[in-house]
């Protein structure tokens, strides 16, 4: 019997990137995303502004996936969103037009976890013989704007939260110091550049003490802010002048922390196969620290391309196929939501 190909668009609007793309059969097709540069200006995400920012990028960013692809809209098997967990204004767009887009077409509609989705890069193809997945059970790092987790990833619907952050994200500590230094926003690029030139002994700065596998930087934050205050009531340029170690210094003591409870969570698991995703991923002090902790300590790491860390649609139309596979519908009365959780 000819098995029917499976053609699916994946939309993603959580955030400030309005992103689609189409896969056929797993495999990647078009990955198009509308960033948002509105939100530099006021050195963070404006809700308001990214959700009348995807309002005008939805359309075109679909229309060119679809293009890109090289299908008609006719073609689509059916329709993944991302409904939550993020900001409300911004997922009611993707949601609205998801839904709208696959009732027009008569095809079914998949939701998805944008969290799940950034684990799910791992198993995004590029061709037919991508072989880059890691194989299951694997320990993936989740570490983004508004996550910390270390997630147990036994199948591609089975994943188990070992630990979590109890207060900020490290993508939203690092954003939050490169404000405080009066750099741009969003801070994890710009101090990843600069730390490439600094000294990461520089300076010290408070860890954390949290049990089990959980994440704490806030304290973190407030520690940088007042050791900056402290430093500047001596010398007022001090920041212009050890910029590089400042960044190297923060960079630094957030891999460390990072990595002290993911080698707990290898060393409790017994799984060795361990990933890491989510915009922080895309650091070069974290990307560092994963190749040497393969070599010290056995571990096959997977990291995924820098266009597959942020937020994109080819992670949620991966989760969205994965779901199509198992029949995992939604229906069209199923909201978006914007607290965090797994499920
Ligand atoms: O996954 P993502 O695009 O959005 C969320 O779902 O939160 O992650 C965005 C976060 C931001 O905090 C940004 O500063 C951080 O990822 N980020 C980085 C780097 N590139 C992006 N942090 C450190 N180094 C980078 N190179």
């Amino acid at each position: 019997m000819e098995t029917k190909d499976v053609y699916i668009l994946g939309i993603e609007s959580s955030c400030d990137d309005t992103s689609a793309a189409v896969l056929l059969n797993g495999v990647l097709l078009s990955n198009v995303t509308a960033s948002q540069d509105v939100h530099m200006a006021y050195g963070g995400v404006v809700p308001e502004l990214a959700s009348r920012a995807h309002q005008e990028n939805i359309v075109p960013v679909v229309d060119q996936a679809i293009k890109r692809a090289g299908i008609t809209k006719e073609q689509l098997t059916a329709v993944a969103f991302t409904r939550g967990p993020g900001l409300m204004g911004s997922l009611l767009v993707g949601v609205s037009f998801a839904k709208g887009f696959a009732r027009s077409l008569g095809i079914p509609l998949i939701d998805v976890n944008h969290l799940q989705g950034h684990v799910m890069a791992h198993f995004i193809k590029e061709s037919d013989d991508d072989k880059t997945a890691p194989p299951l059970p694997f320990i993936c790092l989740l570490v983004s704007g508004g996550n910390s987790q270390i997630v147990k990833v036994n199948a591609y619907n089975d994943m188990q939260v070992l630990g979590q952050t109890i207060d900020d994200a490290a993508g939203e500590a690092i954003d939050k110091c490169s404000k405080v230094m009066g750099l741009g926003y969003p801070g994890g690029p710009i101090i990843d550049k600069l730390a490439r030139q600094g000294n990461p002994h520089a300076f010290e700065f408070a860890e954390p003490q949290i049990p089990d596998l959980n994440y704490s930087f806030s304290g973190l934050k407030t520690s940088f802010l007042y050791s900056l205050r402290k430093w500047i009531e001596d010398d007022a340029g001090f920041i212009e002048h050890n910029k590089n170690d400042l960044a190297a210094s923060l960079e630094f003591t957030i891999v460390d922390i990072l990595m002290k409870k993911l080698r707990k969570a290898v060393k409790m698991t017994g799984v060795n196969h361990v990933a890491v995703a989510g915009g922080v991923s895309a650091n070069n002090g974290l990307r560092n620290a994963f190749r040497e902790h393969a070599e010290k300590y056995g571990w096959n790491i997977y990291i995924p391309k820098f266009s597959y860390t942020t937020d994109n649609a080819a992670m949620i139309g991966i989760t969205g196929y994965y779901k199509y596979l198992d029949g995992d519908f939604c229906s069209i009365d199923k909201p978006a939501f914007s607290k965090v959780t797994f499920k």
